[in-house]
């Protein structure tokens, strides 16, 4: 493809004529920064490091789809531990900016602290970050939604803003005059698995915003757990690629119900799943009831603690795609 060799020519010039220096990526495994890493890695080889932080509000296909590309790329993918970390700064909290906010900064702290023992550790010095911003990205942080003159923010999204300055890291962003389809087009350019360049888009704090309310490790094992079975589900029948986006959100709502020959009082688990081409807006998909029925009958018999499954019917505007 004419268009895509030239589109990859031209995003590896923005990483031409620093081979020598040690690139840092903030890596999510997501199409962005994976597309951004395999052209870097083309360029500078592994003077690029990517490092994988495991804050542990992370799905389990999430952490599969690391072991596969530390298995069948040859990028150097470093994974960081640091859940312990996480559930420490987020506990107590239930107000989504609140944790947005402690998951922002959280991350934040433990990338640089973990990046400097590394440097110490392997006498290296990072002098670049890469980072997978897309166009639509710059844009959005060069003009913000106004309103009345006042610049609205309706979710804080930008999880690792900050990072360059304080790091005093230079900022390479090859995928900065790209729209999405672009890059996932230079993704197969590439030689990246379709899979890989067609994943649904994954939110940075994760499983953080799908627990509504206060995070514990019980809850975060629900929503790990019913999502497991969506997904299971959307492959099995051949539906990943029928809806933009899909997810599982557990609801802070006690409802009663019937399990086994008594009563229950249990929660609730809702399905999303949206069409859109850019996240802004979008519409709830109509998925094939029979389907959705699989689901919700796998979900109230497989998640402990789970007695009820609704489906969000509601598009964006007004809704978010996220409930938090
Ligand atoms: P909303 O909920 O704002 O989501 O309609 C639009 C798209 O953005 C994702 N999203 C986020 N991504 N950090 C991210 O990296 C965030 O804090 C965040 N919040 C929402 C969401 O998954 C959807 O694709």
């Amino acid at each position: 493809d004419w268009d895509a060799t030239e589109m990859l020519e031209e995003a590896k010039d923005l990483v031409r004529g620093i081979e020598k220096s040690k690139v840092l990526c903030a890596f999510s495994g997501g199409v962005d920064s994976l597309v951004a890493a395999q052209l870097s890695h083309e360029v500078i080889g592994d003077n690029l490091y990517c490092f994988f932080v495991d804050h542990g509000l992370l799905r389990p296909q999430d952490y599969n789809h690391i072991e596969i590309l530390k298995e069948k790329t040859n990028l150097n993918i470093e994974v960081i531990d640091v859940k312990d970390e996480f559930m420490a700064n987020l506990k107590g909290k239930s107000d989504p900016e609140d944790k947005r906010k402690a998951i922002g900064k959280t991350f934040i702290d433990v990338f640089e602290k973990k990046v400097k023992e590394y440097q110490d550790s392997h006498d290296i010095n990072f002098e670049y970050l890469l980072q997978g911003t897309l166009y639509p990205d710059v844009i959005e942080s060069i003009s913000p939604h106004e309103e009345d003159g006042k610049s609205v923010t309706i979710k804080s999204h930008h999880n690792v803003g900050g990072l360059p300055e304080r790091m005093n890291l230079k900022l390479l962003e090859p995928l900065r005059y790209l729209f999405k389809d672009e890059v996932r087009k230079m993704g197969e350019e590439l030689g990246l698995e379709h899979g890989w360049v067609h994943r649904h888009p994954f939110p940075g704090p994760g499983i953080g915003i799908r627990v509504l309310g206060e995070l514990t490790e019980t809850r975060i094992a629900q929503v790990q757990q019913s999502d497991q079975i969506l997904f299971e589900e959307l492959h099995a029948n051949n539906l990943y690629q029928s809806t933009w986006q899909a997810l599982t959100v557990l609801l802070p709502v006690k409802t009663v119900g019937v399990k086994g020959d008594g009563r229950a009082y249990e929660e609730v688990i809702c399905l999303r799943m949206v069409n859109s081409s850019d996240g802004m807006t979008a519409t709830w998909t109509d998925m094939p009831h029979a389907f959705l029925s699989r689901v919700s009958s796998r979900i109230t018999n497989e998640v402990k603690g789970i007695t009820r499954v609704v489906y969000d019917i509601t598009s964006k505007p007004p809704g978010t795609i996220e409930w938090e």
